[in-house]
């Protein structure tokens, strides 16, 4: 079953209010509510474990070592996959990051059903 905020973040690195450097800690099944990242550009380094993501209708998952790109305005939710191991991470958001979040959409709630079944 995927839990809600089941993570850590650790801000590493801030520049001012042009870059966030975040590490995030991952528990098994641990999922963000539904965000975007405002006006920053997001480079992720997948270093550890099986994430997924549910990005317009559609899921991505990734299998460390990975790397994803986040671009400003785009709503997902993102999570670990693994019912077992945790995951792990960074975060390089261009200029600081600003998180929107947004309520889960019943087709959102579909995928990560399956997800959380998987
Ligand atoms: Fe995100």
């Amino acid at each position: 079953m995927l839990q809600l905020s089941a993570y850590k973040r650790t801000l590493l690195f801030r520049l001012f209010t042009w870059m966030d450097v975040v590490l995030i800690d991952w528990e098994p099944q641990a999922r963000t509510r539904k965000h975007d990242h405002g006006k920053s550009f997001g480079l992720i380094f997948h270093t550890g474990g099986k994430l997924f993501e549910v990005r317009k209708g559609k899921l991505i998952i990734s299998k460390a070592p990975w790397l994803l790109l986040e671009f400003p305005d785009i709503a997902h939710i993102a999570g670990n996959m693994s019912a077992e191991k945790k995951a792990r991470s960074l975060h390089i958001y261009i200029p600081q990051l600003n998180m929107n979040f947004f309520d889960d959409t019943s087709e959102d709630l579909e995928i990560l059903e399956k997800v959380s079944t998987k």
